[in-house]
């Protein structure tokens, strides 16, 4: 798997050789967006520890490459929850999208759908379920349970009934995390974006400014495990928790018969000064013991970060900021090219690392980085 640079005969360069890599994107989708929905989208909780930490734990882990295999052709492909798919990176479900781009959830599906990705849609998408299932994407549904749970139940089976493959229930929001960057910009929904999933259900669905703040109210904080049961007797589908980071729960997870965990913190955007990600997902693959799959995501940038974290024992990974910033600054193509970038990335990776197959990204495929003296106690 290449990917090639097309030479360009003009003086401006093309958008393919100015965008390389997800920064590219990143930089890009700052100078289209108004600051209030860049800041929505990029920006952690707290004083947003958590977030930066998501990110330099990939730092603290060095791949240890082996010669002399055979990589004339690396392969991708793997299966979720028996699901095939063809590279292990999953979009992860984000709220919002029509703030971005135009068609928001249905312009990423597009993109996602154009490479064979499996995108987890959010509850709060800008684009109702059914629309989004119409692209023909792979697609899970991610629910917040709400106070009104004939809505929940509601919710879940329009998922089943839209041939959704799996429930992916968020557990790291029984409230909110305090994001001061929204709250400095008074983040507020424009006029005529509104939560498509759930007109018609007693929630207004385009009254602008209010209508964050009135969904959050209706998440229920009450949620616990034997929500998880209900849940799992309303449904057949596959059910996978998300925003665990603790051997202990995990092993409750396990316990309560889920069958995938997503190690996450939510991109930093719940609890400031939650451990990182990539730091705790080998207490949580051990916690599991093979009885659930594990998944990650939270600072996915690159390649070797995808990398770094298979070898560390995720089945696949997540990404949710990354096709933020191809949606905003592409549409549907920019979601395409930020998939494409991770996976030829990957594949790069692969090859140099000597694994032709994700299989083969196994333990000895990584290894602590040596402590640098001169980052001080960072390190
Ligand atoms: C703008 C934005 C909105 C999000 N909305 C949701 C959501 O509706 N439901 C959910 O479970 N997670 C949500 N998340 C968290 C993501 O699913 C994911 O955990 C996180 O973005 C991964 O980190 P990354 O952005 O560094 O890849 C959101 C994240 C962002 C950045």
């Amino acid at each position: 798997m290449t990917a090639g640079r097309r030479a360009s005969s003009s003086d401006v360069p093309s958008a393919e050789a100015t965008t390389l890599a997800v920064e590219d994107f990143e930089a890009a989708a700052r100078q289209r967006l108004p600051r209030m929905v860049f800041d929505y989208y990029a920006g952690g909780a707290g004083e947003e520890t958590t977030l930066r930490e998501n990110r330099r734990a990939y730092d603290r882990w060095v791949i240890r490459p082996r010669v002399l295999v055979d990589v004339s052709t690396v392969d991708l492909r793997t299966t979720v929850l028996g699901q095939d798919v063809p590279f292990p990176i999953l979009l992860a479900p984000t709220a919002f999208q029509r703030l971005a781009h135009r068609l928001g959830e249905v312009a990423t599906a597009q993109g996602a759908a154009s490479v064979g990705a499996l995108m987890v849609v959010s509850t709060i998408s800008t684009a109702s379920l059914e629309e989004i299932a119409g692209t023909g994407v792979r697609r899970w549904f991610q629910l917040y349970v709400l106070t009104d749970r004939d809505l929940t139940a509601e919710l879940v089976k329009r998922a089943h009934a839209a041939g959704y493959g799996a429930i992916v229930l968020t557990v790291d929001t029984p409230v909110l995390g305090r994001r001061l960057r929204d709250e400095r910009n008074r983040f507020s929904l424009p006029p005529g974006i509104g939560l498509a999933n759930l007109a018609g259900a007693g929630l207004p669905t385009a009254e602008g400014s209010a209508l964050f703040s009135f969904f959050v109210d209706r998440i229920d904080p009450s949620l616990d495990w034997e929500d998880v049961a209900w849940l799992r007797s309303l449904t057949p589908l596959p059910l996978v928790l998300k925003g665990i980071v603790t051997e202990e729960d995990a092993r409750l997870a396990v316990e309560a018969g889920v069958d995938a965990i997503v190690v996450s913190n939510h991109g930093g955007r719940q609890l400031d000064g939650a451990p990182a990600t990539l730091d705790v997902l080998p207490e949580v693959v051990a916690a599991a013991d093979g009885r659930a799959e594990v998944l990650l995501d939270g600072g996915i940038r690159r390649g070797s970060d995808v990398f770094k974290a298979l070898a560390l024992g995720a089945r696949a990974v997540l990404v949710g900021r990354p096709y933020l910033w191809g949606l905003a600054a592409g549409g549907p193509e920019g979601v395409r090219r930020v998939l494409e970038i991770l996976r030829d990335d990957l594949a790069l990776t692969m090859a140099l690392a000597g694994r032709a197959g994700v299989p083969a990204i196994d333990r000895s495929a990584v290894a602590p980085a040596p402590r640098d003296p001169d980052r001080g106690e960072d390190t």
